[in-house]
C-alpha cells in the first residue's frame, strides 16, 4: 500500500497558511491504520533510536527483515542503508522530540522556499495535479536545505564572458558535428566493446578483452559493478567475471556511460558548472531507470543511460561554439526563458535536437536516442514512451534536485506525457525518495563529491 507523504507535516500544521499544507494536515489526521495506529513515514537518515515500527519491515525485494512494534537500534540503524530500505513506518507517539523540533525548524524556511521556487517554476501551472504533488515536494526538499544553510548562488549576466562577434551566425547543427568530431566520438576501445557485443560469434572473454585494453575503463567499470546499485553480495574483482554477470545491454550502457563522463573537460565554467550538469544528468538518469521499472519497460539500465546523456547536446554547442551560446544564456537569464526556448530564439535550434543527431551519429539504441531527441517535446516524438518518460523524469530531477544553473527556469510540464505514461501521483513520494538514496550511493562512484 501506498502510504501519503505526511512524515514532516505535523511540525508545519498551522505554521505556513499554505493551502496544500492544510489539505495535508487534514490527510494526517484522517489517516487510520487497520490496527488504530497513527504512524509517519520517515526518511530512513531521519530515524534515530527508539523510534518504534509501526509495521513489519520488508526488504525492497520483499525479505522480512524486522517486527512490527520493535524499537530501533543503533545496528538496525546501520544495517537499513544496506537492506536498501529507503522509508520506515513509525508509530508517531515514538517520533521523539529531536525529530518533531528538526520538522518545526524546516517548517520556519517554507516561505523562503516558495520565494525561491516561484521563478523557477514560473512556466508552470502549479494548482494542478500531478504538478501541486511535486511541487510540495520541491518545497518541502528546498526548505529542508535553507535549514541546513543552503545559500544558492546567484547568477548575473553581467558575469557572462563577452561575445567578441556578437553578430557572427551561429553553427548550423550539421557544421556542429562536423569536423574535429573527436571528442564527441566514442573512443575506439569503446567501438570495440560495441563491436564485440554485437558479433554473436564473440565470447564473454573477447569482451573483457576489448575492455582490459582500457585500463582507466576497466577499473571504473568494476568500481560502479561493484556499487551498491548493483546489489552483487559478492565483490567483483576481474572484468571477465563482471562481463558475464552483466548482461550485454548493461555492459554496452557502462561502457558509453563510463567514457562519456570523462569528456568534455574544456568547456568554459563562466559557461556552465560540469559538477552541476552530471549530477542533474544522473538525476534524470535514476528518474527514468526508477520510472521505466514501475511502468515494467523492458531494459532499465537502457533508460538511465539515456536520461544520463539526455543534455549531451547542450555540451557540444557550448563547447563548438562558446560565444554565440553565451547569446542564449543571455537571453533566458534576461526574459526568464528555460534555455531550449533561448537556445531556439538565438540559435535556431536547441540542445534536443543536436544531441540527437549526435546519438544517432554514435548509434546508440533507438530508445536513447528518442530520450534526447524528445525530452523537451514528447509531441516531436509522437509520443513514444521514451520520449515522455525522459520529460517526466528530466522535470522530476529539476525540481528535486538543486543544482542552481545561470538559466534556472523549469522548463513546461507537459501534461499529455505523463497521461501516455498513465502514471500515478501516489507513485511521485516514492519514487523521489528512491531516486535519493540511490543518488547518494551512485555519486560516489562517479564523483568524489558529497551527494547534498
Ligand atoms: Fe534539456
Ligand atoms: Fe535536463
Amino acid at each position: 500500500m501506498i502510504v501519503p507523504e505526511i512524515f514532516w507535516i505535523p511540525a508545519y500544521a498551522g505554521t505556513t497558511g499554505s493551502w496544500f499544507y492544510s489539505l495535508l494536515q487534514e490527510a494526517l489526521f484522517s489517516l487510520h491504520f487497520p490496527k488504530g495506529i497513527a504512524l509517519a513515514l520517515v526518511y530512513v537518515d531521519d530515524l534515530t533510536e527508539g523510534m518504534v515500527l509501526a509495521e513489519d519491515l520488508f526488504t525492497p525485494k520483499g525479505f522480512f527483515v524486522l517486527a512490527e512494534g520493535m524499537p530501533l537500534l543503533s545496528d538496525h540503524l546501520q544495517r537499513l542503508n544496506g537492506w536498501g530500505v529507503v522509508e520506515v513506518a513509525i508509530t508517531d507517539t515514538s517520533l521523539g522530540e529531536e525529530y518533531q523540533q528538526l520538522q518545526a525548524e524546516i517548517a520556519k524556511f517554507v516561505d523562503r522556499a516558495e520565494g525561491y521556487l516561484y521563478r523557477r517554476f514560473v512556466h508552470n501551472e502549479l494548482d494542478k495535479e500531478p504538478l501541486a504533488t511535486i511541487y510540495r515536494h520541491s518545497v518541502h526538499r528546498y526548505a529542508e536545505r535553507f535549514q541546513k544553510g543552503w545559500d544558492p548562488a546567484e547568477y548575473s549576466i553581467d558575469l557572462l564572458p563577452a561575445d567578441p562577434d556578437p553578430d557572427s551566425t551561429p553553427l548550423s547543427v550539421p557544421q556542429l558535428l562536423l569536423g574535429e568530431v573527436e571528442l564527441f566520438s566514442l573512443p575506439v576501445v569503446y567501438a570495440r566493446i560495441v563491436q564485440s557485443i554485437n558479433d554473436p560469434k564473440s565470447s564473454s572473454l573477447q569482451i573483457a578483452e576489448a575492455i582490459g585494453k582500457d585500463a582507466n575503463l576497466s577499473i571504473r567499470l568494476l568500481r560502479i559493478v561493484n556499487s551498491p546499485a548493483y546489489g552483487f553480495s559478492e565483490k567483483i574483482d576481474s572484468v571477465s567475471r563482471a562481463v558475464s554477470l552483466l548482461g550485454t545491454d548493461d555492459l554496452t550502457n557502462l561502457a558509453a556511460d563510463v567514457k562519456v563522463l570523462q569528456q568534455f573537460n574544456g568547456i568554459p565554467s563562466a559557461m556552465i558548472d560540469m559538477d552541476s550538469f552530471w549530477r542533474h544528468s544522473i538525476r534524470c538518469g535514476l528518474f527514468a531507470r526508477i520510472l521505466a521499472g514501475h511502468l515494467c519497460l523492458p531494459g532499465e539500465e537502457l533508460y538511465f543511460t539515456g536520461g544520463l546523456l539526455h543534455d549531451i547536446g547542450r555540451l557540444v554547442m557550448l563547447e563548438r561554439m562558446p560565444a554565440q551560446y553565451t547569446r542564449a544564456i543571455a537571453k533566458g537569464m534576461a526574459e526568464h526563458l528555460p534555455i531550449y526556448r533561448a537556445e531556439q530564439e538565438t540559435l535556431q535550434t536547441d540542445h534536443s535536437i543536436v544531441g540527437k543527431l549526435l546519438a544517432m551519429r554514435w548509434r546508440l539504441p533507438t530508445p536513447i536516442t528518442r530520450m534526447i531527441g524528445g525530452h523537451h517535446s514528447p509531441a516531436s516524438a509522437h509520443y513514444a514512451p521514451e520520449a515522455c518518460l525522459a520529460h517526466i523524469a528530466d522535470f522530476l530531477a529539476h525540481a528535486t534536485g538543486h543544482e542552481v544553473t545561470l538559466v534556472n527556469e523549469i522548463p513546461p510540464f507537459q501534461l499529455k506525457a505523463w497521461e501516455v505514461l498513465n502514471l500515478k501521483e501516489e507513485l511521485i513520494a516514492p519514487t523521489i525518495r528512491q531516486v535519493d538514496a540511490e543518488f547518494r550511493k551512485l555519486i560516489k562512484f562517479f564523483f568524489k563529491g558529497s551527494a547534498d
